[in-house]
C-alpha cells in the first residue's frame, strides 16, 4: 500500500535572527526570533510512504543522495512515524526553487516542506503551530517558514510550545531584493557556525540579551506599519549576530568582499537617494535588502550598476506551506 503527501513551503528571512540552540537535540533556540517569508524561494516535496521500499530513498532536484544526507531525512520522518506506529520507508522527492545550502534558507523551506508532505501523508490534522514544532527538530527556521508574512518563532519553554506564531500577513507594501554574491554552498553549516559562536564567543550573552528588545521594538514597529523603524532594527539586528562571529575562537565570517559593497550600496539608496531600504545578512555572503515593494524597481536599476541582472532577485512576502495537488506537482 502507498500513501502520499505533497506540500510547498516557502524561505523564510529572519529580521530578529535565531543563532544558538539551548537544546541541540530538540531544536531550542537561546531567543526568539522574527522572520518575513519570501515569495521568490520554495521548495516542493513529495512522500510516498510504501511498504515495499526497504530503506528510506531521497531524491534532490532528481538526484539520490548520500546516505548522511538520508539519515537525516530519516530521523525527521521517524519524529512522525514512531507515535503513530507507522512502520513503512518513505521515498521523499524535493526539488529545490532556491540554492541550495548558501545561505538563501534552504533548510527553512525544506523541512516546512517536509513536515507539511508527511503531515499529509500520515493523514494528521494538526494546527500550523503545532505542525511547526515538528518542522524545528529539522532545521530550527523551518519552524517560521509553516507561515506567510511576518512570523515569529516563540522560544517558548519545551519541544511542545517553542513554536511559529503568525505576526501579520505582510500585506504591505513590503518587497526584498535577494543580492547573490555568491550562491555555493557554504563551508560552515548554520548548525555548525552557531554552535561554535555559543560555545567560545565572549559577545554570545550580549547577543541574547539585545535580541530580546530588538524582537519586543519590531514587533510594535510592524504592529504600526512603520517601515523605517523595522529596517532599522532588522539591519541592527542582524549586523550584530556577525558581530559574535567575529569575536569567536577561531573567528569566522560569512562576508565577502563583494558583501559589504553590497552593503554600502545600501546605505547610498538610503542617505543619497532617499530610498528607504535595509540590509540583513544570514550565515552565508549573501545581502537581503528590506524594502518597500513600490521601490523595487529602483532598487533593482541600482544594485545592476553593480551586480549581474541574474544576481539580483526581487521578492514580494511568501505565503504559508501548503499541499499541493498531484497535478500541480506534475506541473
Ligand atoms: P541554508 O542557508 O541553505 O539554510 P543550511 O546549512 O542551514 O543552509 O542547510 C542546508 C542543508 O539543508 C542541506 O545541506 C541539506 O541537508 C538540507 N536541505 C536543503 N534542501 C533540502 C531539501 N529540499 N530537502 C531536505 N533537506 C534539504
Ligand atoms: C542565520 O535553521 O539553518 O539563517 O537549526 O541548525 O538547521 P539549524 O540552523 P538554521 O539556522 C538559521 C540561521 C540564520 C538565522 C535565522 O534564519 O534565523
Ligand atoms: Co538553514
Amino acid at each position: 500500500m502507498k500513501t502520499t503527501g505533497i506540500a510547498r513551503a516557502h524561505t523564510n528571512i529572519a529580521l530578529i535572527k535565531y543563532w544558538g540552540k539551548k537544546d541541540k537535540a530538540l531544536f531550542l533556540p537561546m531567543n526568539s526570533s522574527l522572520s518575513l517569508t519570501l515569495e521568490a524561494f520554495y521548495t516542493d516535496t513529495k512522500i510516498t510512504l510504501d511498504k515495499t521500499l526497504e530503506k528510506d530513498e531521497f531524491y534532490l532536484n532528481n538526484v539520490l543522495q548520500q546516505e548522511a544526507e538520508i539519515q537525516k531525512i530519516s530521523k525527521f520522518l521517524d519524529l512522525f512515524r514512531i507515535p503513530a506506529k507507522e512502520t513503512r520507508f518513505a521515498r521523499i522527492e524535493s526539488y529545490n526553487f532556491v540554492p541550495t545550502a548558501a545561505g538563501l534558507a534552504s533548510s527553512a523551506s525544506a523541512f516546512a516542506a517536509l513536515a507539511g508532505a508527511m503531515h499529509q501523508a500520515m493523514g494528521w490534522d494538526l494546527s500550523r503551530s503545532e505542525l511547526s514544532t515538528y518542522a524545528r527538530r529539522g532545521s530550527g527556521s523551518s519552524t517560521r517558514s509553516l507561515f506567510g508574512g511576518f512570523v515569529e518563532w516563540n522560544q517558548g519553554t519545551n519541544s511542545e510550545d517553542s513554536m511559529a506564531i503568525p505576526i501579520d500577513d505582510a500585506s504591505w507594501d513590503i518587497g526584498m531584493l535577494i543580492v547573490v554574491v555568491n550562491g555555493a554552498a557554504k563551508k560552515i553549516s548554520s548548525r555548525v557556525g552557531m554552535e561554535q559562536t555559543v560555545a567560545t564567543s565572549p559577545f554570545y550573552p550580549a547577543w541574547v540579551e539585545s535580541a530580546k528588545t530588538d524582537l519586543e521594538e519590531i514587533k510594535i514597529a510592524i504592529q504600526e506599519k512603520n517601515f523605517t523603524r523595522m529596517g532599522e532594527i532588522a539591519e541592527f539586528n542582524g549586523m550584530k549576530m556577525h558581530a559574535t562571529m567575529l569575536a569567536s575562537q577561531p573567528p569566522f565570517c560569512y562576508f565577502e568582499p563583494d558583501s559589504l559593497i553590497a552593503q554600502q550600496q545600501v546605505v547610498y539608496l538610503r542617505e543619497v537617494l532617499g530610498i528607504p531600504a535595509y540590509y540583513t545578512m544570514d550565515a552565508g555572503p549573501n545581502i537581503k535588502v528590506l524594502c518597500k515593494a513600490s521601490d523595487l524597481d529602483k532598487v533593482r536599476d541600482h544594485f545592476e550598476q553593480y551586480f549581474a541582472s541574474e544576481k539580483l532577485i526581487t521578492s514580494h512576502p511568501g505565503e504559508a506551506m501548503r499541499t499541493l495537488t498531484e497535478e500541480e506537482w506534475q506541473e
